[in-house]
Order: C-alpha cells, then sequence, then structure tokens
C-alpha cells in the first residue's frame, strides 16, 4: 500500500464531509477550508484530513511518503465538464479574420469554423487524433485539470463521428483520469446537406445514434442550439432519441442569441446547459425548477469578445453554476481553468470561492463524477492540486498570468505526464 501524508498546508481548500451535491445560490460563496492542515492519502484514495495541532499521528509509518506542503495551498483538481479537445489542424487564420473586422457568425457561413473543422477531420487519422489530444490533456493537467469531459461533433459524418468517438474511448481507456464522452453529432449543418436538413437530422437519429449507442461510445449527446445551427425543436428530437438509447443530455445553449436552447435542456432532463450569455429571466426561472446544472464557458466569450453571461445574475436567483474551458480550436484555444476562473472573476464579478466551488465539485456535477471527485472528501479519489507558495486562494485568479500550480496529484501520484 501507497500512503501519502501531506503536511503544514497553509490551506487545504474545498473540504467537503459528503460532496455529493451540488453547490447553489448564496452557498456558491463559501469555500469550506482548513487552514495549517494534514491530508492521508491511501493508494488512491483520500482517507483523511483535519488541522495540524488535532494530527492524531500514525502507528505505521512504513510505506509512507511524507511531503511539506508550508505556504502552499491543496484544492482538489478542477473537472472540467465542456471540452473538444478531439480535432485536427488549429484555426488561427480565423482568429487574425476576426482581428481584421469578420464576425464568429460570418466567417461560419463564408464555410469557417467548424465546418473548417470537419473539414480537416475528414482526412485524420485515429493516431494522430489521439496523440493531439493526449499533448492537451497533458498541458491541461499539469495546470490543474483532473477530469475531462470531450465532444465529437467535428465529423459531420458517421464514419467522421465514430473516428471522433473511438478516439475518446481510446483516451478512456488509456488514461487514468476520467473522461466522459459526448456525441456532437449536431454541432452543425454539414455544406451538402444544406438543402436538405432534415436529412442530416434523420442521418444523426437513425444511423448514427443506434451505432454509437451499439459500440456504447457516447456519455451524453449535445446539440448546438442556435440560430443557423439547430433549433429548439429539433434539439429535442435529438436528445429525445438519444435518451431512448439511454445517453442523457446536455445542450451548448444561448451562445450567440436566445434561441430556446436552455429550454429544451431543462425539458430533456439535460444534465448541463453550457455557455448561456444570452440566458434571460425565462432560463432562469427554467433552470430553478430543474437539476440542470448551467455551465458559462469564460474561454469563449472572452475569445469571441462575445456579452458577459449574467453570472452573478444566476447565483443570486439561487442557481449552481459551473465553469469549464470548452477547449476548442475555434473559440477556446485554451484548457487552463486558472483563466477561467480568473476571466469570471474579473468579468463577471464572481468571487475566488464561487469560481473554485464552480470548477471543482459543481464541474464534477456537470460530468455526473461529483461522487467521486470534485472535493477534498473522505472516500474519494486523491486527484489535488498543490500550489506554489502563495499568500492565499484568491491570489490564484488575482495573479491570473503566472503559473502558479506547482503538483497535481492524479490516483495518488505525482503527475510526470500521460
Ligand atoms: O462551444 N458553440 C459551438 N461550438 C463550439 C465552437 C466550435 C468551433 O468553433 O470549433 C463552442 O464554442
Ligand atoms: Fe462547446
Amino acid at each position: 500500500m501507497h500512503k501519502i501524508l501531506i503536511k503544514n498546508i497553509q490551506q487545504l481548500v474545498q473540504v467537503r464531509e459528503t460532496g455529493l451535491h451540488p453547490i447553489k445560490g448564496i452557498d456558491m460563496s463559501e469555500l469550506p477550508s482548513i487552514s495549517d492542515a494534514w491530508l492521508a492519502i491511501e493508494n488512491d484514495i483520500i482517507v483523511g484530513y483535519g488541522k495540524m495541532e488535532e494530527w492524531p499521528g500514525i502507528s505505521d509509518w512504513s510505506h509512507l511518503e511524507v511531503i511539506d506542503a508550508s505556504g502552499k495551498i491543496v484544492f482538489p483538481t478542477y473537472c472540467d465538464s465542456h471540452t473538444h479537445i478531439v480535432f485536427a489542424g488549429t484555426r488561427e487564420s480565423e482568429f487574425v479574420d476576426r482581428i481584421n473586422g469578420l464576425s464568429y457568425e460570418e466567417i461560419a457561413l463564408r464555410g469557417g469554423g467548424i465546418i473548417n473543422s470537419a473539414k480537416k477531420m475528414q482526412t485524420a487519422n485515429e493516431e494522430e487524433l489521439y496523440k493531439g489530444a493526449l499533448l492537451r490533456i497533458n498541458e491541461m493537467v499539469l495546470q490543474g485539470t483532473g477530469a475531462i469531459e470531450i465532444k465529437s461533433g467535428y465529423g459531420l459524418s458517421l464514419a467522421d463521428e465514430l473516428k471522433m468517438l473511438r478516439v475518446i474511448k481510446k483516451l478512456k481507456e488509456t488514461l487514468s483520469i476520467p473522461i466522459k464522452s459526448t456525441f456532437l453529432g449536431a454541432h452543425a449543418i454539414p455544406p451538402e446537406f444544406k438543402e436538405n436538413r432534415q436529412a442530416y437530422i434523420d442521418l444523426i437519429i437513425n444511423e448514427m445514434l443506434p451505432a454509437i449507442a451499439n459500440e456504447q461510445l457516447a456519455d451524453y449527446s449535445d446539440v448546438f442550439c442556435e440560430r443557423n445551427y439547430f433549433t429548439p425543436e429539433e434539439t429535442l428530437l435529438i436528445l429525445k432519441a438519444a435518451k431512448q438509447y439511454g445517453i442523457a443530455a446536455k445542450v451548448h445553449a444561448e451562445q450567440l442569441s436566445n434561441s430556446g436552447g436552455v429550454l429544451a435542456g431543462v425539458k430533456a432532463d439535460a444534465i448541463s446547459v453550457d455557455h448561456l450569455e444570452y440566458v434571460g429571466d425565462e432560463e432562469i426561472a427554467a433552470l430553478l425548477g430543474s437539476d440542470t446544472m448551467p455551465v458559462i464557458l469564460p474561454g469563449a466569450a472572452f475569445f469571441l469578445s462575445l456579452p458577459n453571461p449574467p453570472a452573478k445574475k444566476m447565483i443570486q436567483a439561487g442557481l449552481p453554476l459551473a465553469i469549464a474551458s470548452d477547449f476548442n480550436p475555434g473559440s477556446s484555444p485554451s484548457g487552463n481553468l486558472n483563466l477561467m476562473n480568473a476571466i469570471a472573476c474579473i468579468q463577471y464579478g464572481l468571487t475566488p470561492e464561487q469560481t473554485i466551488n464552480a470548477s471543482t465539485l459543481n464541474g464534477a456535477y456537470a460530468m455526473g463524477l461529483i461522487n467521486d471527485y470534485g472535493s477534498i472528501t473522505i472516500g474519494k479519489k486523491a486527484n489535488f492540486v498543490i500550489t506554489k507558495e502563495i499568500p492565499s486562494m484568491a491570489y490564484l485568479p488575482y495573479a491570473f498570468g503566472s503559473n502558479l500550480i506547482e503538483q497535481v496529484y492524479i490516483n495518488g501520484k505525482l503527475f510526470k505526464g500521460f
């Protein structure tokens, strides 16, 4: 048995006795922490914590690794519930087009955007896709992330959606962090279906979903509900079809306009609705009566210069909130949740406490992992971050340009790269 004792932790953050429920409303301002703390790990599980002055001691010192975390902060790894990190080729030329005055939607209408990534996907093979995703995952883990959801959606054909999902499956099988797989065939209408969108929706429902269910390739299904993409009615149709295979829903909602994604998601019992820049009172009211997690993606809003999502308003209304990276080549080429949290603090007025609740425990809920991840809880997996020496947790979003993550432990082992 491998045992670790981390002692003299300046602050042990996000300590929860049960940690089985998302954090909502006013409770999001509270981040339970222990100062001058110890944390004990056995193999891959958290087995104890407390204040240094109350440390019970240990009878068996064999196989025990002791780590001194003086001046450092320990918190659970981030749970990134929304990414598109399996992709072929980057899109910095579109970034330059936007600097020169085109909008994200104008670029998409010219055949750029998601369709551009789908073209690149057609010629990519599984091995190179796997390698590219692995590089991104290694970078993300070193930045503090210990659980990742990954979407398909750059395939837009049966063969290429399956190809993406098989790559995600291989990542799941070969890596020791939890990965959740989301089928996003309804990410855009492929050009060859422009005049017959119903045929593409039929393809999703009648061919893609059965094949995906048959190979057990998806934990969730997702739809980009937006003008020029999929309507709320189409969204519901696709999510309902997926549900018949036991695949739960997620929705890309209210990103570029108020287009009904949240209401469709709530109707479909979605585990999360994501983006939310154009959320209004009606959406907030619907979410209040649901178990659906609202997820904001500050990287995409920042990168595309979108309006801020009403994050504070949602919390004030009593909602929970999660933060994810949306790591993808078109709208958020970063998986750094430290940065996403900083944007949420600086631009949306969230407190550092709210952002940590959003990116750990609530993120875990938004990807069905709350039982084992997202908090320092006895019995949960030992996935945690040790920071560099920093004065306080608020220093993390404050010093937004610095890399303050010193070490990341995955399943009780120091992460050195996959
Ligand atoms: O989450 N909003 C739709 N989908 C992605 C962007 C995909 C892309 O531009 O490649 C998103 O922002
Ligand atoms: Fe996305």
